[in-house]
């Protein structure tokens, strides 16, 4: 089964396969880039790497008026079922959350998080697995060694979502390494151009990657779409 991802800007990804769609950090209020509206997008699950503003987001507004089950590491899973939100899920670092469509595994990543509430928590990765393909989000991280262990354990991973942006997160040239532990079939650059400390080029990111023969890049452009087959 194909996976039809759409990119809405930052960490945002709208990913469609069976019927099923899972929204990851829906951060689309306040982003100059958003693709989309919070009221224009219609999860059925919603996936958290962690609780910055820029990845939170709309998370509890699309989630109560949509009936989003919102899967978020413990500490900010509780908070956002203490707001209202009536279905969430609270896995730590290996639990795997299972669906009727798939399933979703956090893993670390280097980071820190504190939400716009103060809840303290650790950011995480995803792996999510869906229409039978296996999506690595890596989340906001710097390079790390174990990123490769984390895309051995299982099946290949047919698409990373790789942050560029530097600054917050891995720049466009560790970025290139951390595919080269990947290993995925494809990449998505995410992250950058939001705000200025962040800008980068996404160009170079894909020529270097391919050069090195590690991946196909896709660049998308906010509200852009691409096909994982
Ligand atoms: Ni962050
Ligand atoms: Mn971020």
């Amino acid at each position: 089964m194909a996976v039809d991802v759409r990119f809405l800007g930052q960490s945002c990804f709208e990913l469609t396969a069976g019927g099923t769609t899972v929204l990851t950090d829906p951060f689309l209020t306040g982003n100059p880039l958003a693709a989309a509206s919070a009221d224009e997008v219609n999860p059925d699950v919603i996936l958290l790497t962690h609780g910055h503003a820029d990845h939170l987001g709309d998370t509890v507004d699309i989630a109560k008026r949509t009936g989003a089950t919102v899967v978020a590491i413990v500490e900010l899973a509780n908070e956002i079922a203490e707001a209202g939100v009536e279905n969430v899920k609270d896995p730590n670092f290996g639990g795997t959350v299972e669906f009727d469509w798939g399933w979703v595994k956090l893993v670390p990543a280097w980071h820190t998080a504190v939400s716009p509430s103060g809840t303290a928590h650790m950011p995480a990765g995803l792996l999510i697995h869906i229409g039978d393909r296996l999506v690595y989000h890596l989340g906001d991280t710097c390079l790390f060694s174990d990123m490769k262990l984390i895309a051995r354990r299982g099946d290949k991973v047919d698409l990373a979502l790789v942050p560029i942006g530097g600054h917050y997160t891995m720049d466009r040239f560790d970025a290139v390494t951390a595919c080269e532990l990947i290993n995925p079939s494809e990449v998505i650059p995410c992250h950058y151009n939001t705000f200025p400390p962040i800008e980068a080029d996404a160009e170079a990111f894909k020529s270097d990657v391919q050069n090195a023969g590690y991946s196909q890049v896709v660049v998308l452009e906010p509200g852009g779409t691409h096909k994982v087959k």
